[in-house]
């Protein structure tokens, strides 16, 4: 079974578009699905949302997972947060099944941004940024109080917004404080669902160019849902279609646009679609640099 996929010569979606961060080759990949069933229901009453899906994640890629409504993007994000297992095949994180990464384990090497923030409302900032150090219990609270002070520095936030409670902050700090807490234990992998949902444009914008930074920075790896264009395009180094309870194509975002497949040209030549699509118009047609290849060829 192999899914299309599209390569294309560097900086071909021009100079705006976010660029892989350079790994040597032989790197082991960040997230590797294999194989991948998921099955609900019982008896004649089940169904399967993912038939032998299967993609990899390069480290310091920003792969975007874009699919219809129920095609199993927040599962397929449960699987590799080793929180859901697959009915058959396998979920490799950082060369581990992800299923047998336990809570703590989970924490170091993965982060979750949960859609919607999902602050503990009785919890002021600090305390949220530092809830997963402070449960190890391997450091001293002064420690712990610092390590989450830095992170609130590195989303932005101030000193002064660490006693604030989750009920007073605008939508885009509700965002920076959640990725504050996501990254409390310097995971080299950033799971998103919906990063920007629930923001307008400007603070949209405004996250999207932190994330970039915080990439860039950091060398952090991200998988993220989104259904936003703008930030597909803002965030995406790749991007991997979710239809047909596969991935049917992977690709940079210009390219895979272009793939001819029913949701992929309503997901991308729909009004919004030709909006996000417009500043890119005057782009040269670029032809693919490999061959491409779509699940029929397996
Ligand atoms: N725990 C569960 N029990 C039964 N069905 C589930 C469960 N989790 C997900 N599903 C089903 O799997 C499908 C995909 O769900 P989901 O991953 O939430 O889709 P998406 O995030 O792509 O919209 C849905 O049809 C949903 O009903
Ligand atoms: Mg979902």
């Amino acid at each position: 079974m192999s899914t299309a996929d599209i390569a294309t010569p560097p900086n071909a979606a021009g100079s705006n578009a976010p660029q892989a961060l350079a790994v040597p080759s032989g790197t082991p990949p960040v997230v590797e699905v294999k194989g991948l069933w998921s099955v609900f229901g019982k008896g004649s009453e089940a169904f399967a949302v993912h038939q032998d899906l299967e993609f990899t994640v390069q480290r310091g890629e920003m792969l975007s997972l874009v699919g219809g409504s129920g095609t199993g993007k927040t599962v397929l994000l449960r699987q590799i947060l080793g929180l859901a297992r697959p009915a058959r095949g396998t979920v490799t994180v950082l060369g581990r099944p992800a299923s047998e990464m336990g809570r703590e384990g989970a924490a170091s090497r993965v982060g979750m941004l949960f859609q919607h923030g999902a602050l503990f409302s009785a919890f002021n900032v600090l305390d949220n940024v530092a809830f997963a150090l402070r449960e190890q219990g391997t450091l001293p609270d002064d420690l712990v109080r610092d390590a989450a002070l830095v992170k609130l520095q590195m989303v932005g936030l101030k000193p002064e917004h660490a006693s604030r409670m989750p009920a007073d902050l605008s939508g885009g700090m509700v965002k920076r404080v959640a990725l504050a807490r996501a990254l409390i234990m310097d995971p080299p992998l950033l799971l998103l669902d919906e990063p920007t949902a629930g923001l307008d444009p400007s603070s949209a914008d405004e996250f999207c160019a932190l994330l970039r930074e915080l990439h860039a920075a950091l060398g952090l790896t991200m998988v993220m849902v989104t259904h936003d264009l703008d930030t597909l395009f803002a965030l995406s180094t790749r991007v991997a279609v979710l239809a047909d309870k596969k991935v049917v194509v992977t690709g940079p975002p210009t390219e895979v646009a272009r793939f001819k497949h029913p949701f992929v040209e309503q997901f991308f030549m729909g009004e919004r679609g030709q909006r996000a699509m417009a500043p890119l118009a005057g782009l040269p047609e670029q032809p693919p640099a490999a061959p491409m290849q779509t699940s029929k060829d397996a």
